[in-house]
């Protein structure tokens, strides 16, 4: 079975910094993965480099068995990859409704839809990460924790089949992050998911597999009990004792 995402040794520098240092990884279809690490390890890095906003000094990204180590992050996201950034990157000048609007008709740019079916689509989505009542509001109207639940309506409305999600529970406060989380797990069935997130209980709440990137490399991957067991984990990066049960 090919893996929906794969990362062939990857290596990004900037100047004389190597940032990435050798990643090595494979996501199967329909896999919930988490990318954990320190501040600065280089995850946002991996993801904007899977994503085509910057291009990986060295190594190879396969999505569905296709190349896209070089393609733009247009071309990207029609091989089916959305990604959400770690700050909020909503329209704040536009509606809700129009926010996930345009996701949902940027997907389909080269088949004609009808702009009802497009309009159903945006609906559905809408009331799947729960703004369908905020639907008329301009986005800057939203707290920040709905605006986060934006930014994954966007991303799920380009129907993407791999989502990267970059710290979606970032600024929140506990029960704010735990709803975001119960609505991630509930809208990616289904999807594959590649997620960084600090939370580490909800990781191994969420996970089916997590990787641990340590100064731009994986130090070690696997379930969430074996990551738990992992002594260079605890030493590198959970600190002693405390990983969550
Ligand atoms: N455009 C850039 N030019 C130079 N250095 C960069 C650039 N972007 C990121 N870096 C450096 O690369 C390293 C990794 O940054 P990155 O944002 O990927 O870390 P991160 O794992 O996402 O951290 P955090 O958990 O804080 O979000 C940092 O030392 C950062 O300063
Ligand atoms: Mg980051």
């Amino acid at each position: 079975m090919t893996a929906a995402l794969e990362l062939h040794h990857i290596t990004k520098r900037f100047g004389a910094t190597e940032i990435l240092r050798g990643v090595d990884l494979s996501i199967e279809k329909g896999e919930r993965h988490a990318l954990i690490g320190p501040n600065g390890a280089g995850k946002s890095t991996l993801f904007d480099l899977i994503s085509g906003r910057t291009r990986a000094s060295g190594g190879r990204v396969v999505l569905n068995g296709i190349d896209i180590s070089r393609m733009p992050p247009y071309r990207i996201a029609r091989c089916g990859l959305a990604r959400s950034f770690q700050t909020t990157s909503v329209f704040a000048g536009l509606s809700v409704f129009d926010n996930v609007r345009c996701a949902a008709s940027s997907r389909f740019f080269d088949r004609w839809l009808r702009p009802r079916v497009i309009d159903q689509r945006a609906h559905t989505i809408l009331d799947a990460v729960g703004l369908a009542s905020r639907a008329d509001e301009l986005a800057a109207s939203l707290s920040y924790a709905e605006q986060r639940a934006l930014d994954l309506g966007i991303a799920l409305a380009t129907d993407a089949s791999t989502l990267l999600l970059d710290e979606p529970t970032a600024g929140m406060n506990r029960a704010e992050a735990a709803r975001a989380l119960d609505l991630i797990r509930a809208t990616t069935e289904g999807r594959t998911l590649l997620i960084v997130e600090h939370d580490m209980e909800a990781v191994f709440a969420l996970a089916d597999r997590i990787s641990v990137l340590v100064r731009g490399r994986v130090i070690a991957m696997g379930t969430p009990a074996q990551i738990r067991a992992d002594a260079r984990v605890r030493e590198a990066y959970l600190g002693d004792g405390e990983v969550p049960r």
